[in-house]
C-alpha cells in the first residue's frame, strides 16, 4: 500500500518524508489556498518545490472544466517534473481529458469519484489513479469505505491497472480499514499516518525496559 500525504504544507511533507514511508503527495486548489498560495506562477513553483522533497508522485491539478484547457493546463503541469500526475475532475470533459493523456503517456489521478460507476469510466480511459472520496461520503452518512470495495471488486473482475487512491481520509482507522480491503494508495492528513504509531502498551514496555536498563547499569 502505498501512503501519500494530502496537504500542500511543506513542513508537514518533509516530516513524513523524513519518516522514510511516504510515496507521494496529493494537492487540491483548497489546499493550496489553504497555505496561502495563489497566482498561476506560485502555484507552479509550489508544485516543483513538493517534487523536490518527495521521491515519489505529486498530483497538480487542473482548474478548467473543458476538454480544451485541461489539455492545455495538464500537458504544462506534465512539463513542470517527471513525478507530476495531472489531476482531473470526474466530469464528461475529464474522462475525455484522462483518455487523451493516456494515449499520450501522461499519469492522470480522476478526482472528485463519489461511485462505482464513475470508477469504472476512470478505468475505462486509462485513468493512472482514481480518488473516490471516502471522508466525504461518510460526512453524508453513507458508506465511504463500501464504494472501496465496489471498486476493488470491478477493478479486479476485469484487471484493470487503474490504481485506487483512497482519498479524503480522515483518521487513522480509515487508513487501516482500506488496507484491508485492499486500496493500493492512501491519501491523508500527516495525522493519520502518525495515529498509525500509537499504543499505550508500546509507551509502557518501552518505559519498563528502559527502567529496567537503568537499574541493571547504575
Ligand atoms: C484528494 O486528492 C483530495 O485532495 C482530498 O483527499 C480531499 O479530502 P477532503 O475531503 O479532506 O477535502
Amino acid at each position: 500500500m502505498k501512503f501519500f500525504i494530502d496537504t500542500a504544507n511543506l513542513d508537514q511533507i518533509k516530516e513524513a518524508q523524513e519518516l522514510g514511508v511516504l510515496d507521494g503527495v496529493t494537492t487540491n486548489p483548497s489546499l493550496m489556498a489553504k497555505e496561502g498560495i495563489t497566482g498561476k506562477d506560485n502555484i507552479l513553483k509550489h508544485y516543483v518545490d513538493i517534487c523536490n522533497i518527495v521521491d515519489g508522485d505529486v498530483s497538480a491539478e487542473v482548474v478548467a472544466t473543458d476538454f480544451e484547457g485541461m489539455v492545455r493546463e495538464g500537458e504544462e503541469l506534465a512539463e513542470l517534473h517527471e513525478q507530476i500526475v495531472v489531476k482531473v475532475p470526474m466530469i464528461k470533459d475529464g474522462v475525455k481529458a484522462l483518455k487523451y493523456f493516456s494515449d499520450k503517456g501522461i499519469r492522470t489521478n480522476c478526482t472528485l469519484v463519489f461511485s462505482p460507476g464513475q470508477a469504472l469510466l476512470a478505468a475505462k480511459a486509462g485513468a493512472t489513479y482514481v480518488s473516490p472520496f471516502l471522508g466525504r461520503l461518510d460526512d453524508i452518512s453513507t458508506d465511504g469505505l463500501n464504494l472501496i470495495s465496489e471498486i476493488r471488486l470491478i477493478y479486479d473482475n476485469y484487471g484493470f491497472e487503474t490504481q485506487i487512491l483512497a482519498a479524503s481520509i480522515r483518521h487513522t482507522m480509515h487508513v487501516i480499514d482500506c488496507a484491508k480491503i485492499g486500496a493500493d494508495v492512501m491519501t491523508g492528513p500527516l495525522s493519520s499516518i502518525d495515529g498509525l504509531l500509537k499504543h499505550p502498551l508500546t509507551d509502557i514496555g518501552l518505559a519498563k525496559f528502559l527502567e529496567d536498563y537503568a537499574k541493571g547499569n547504575s
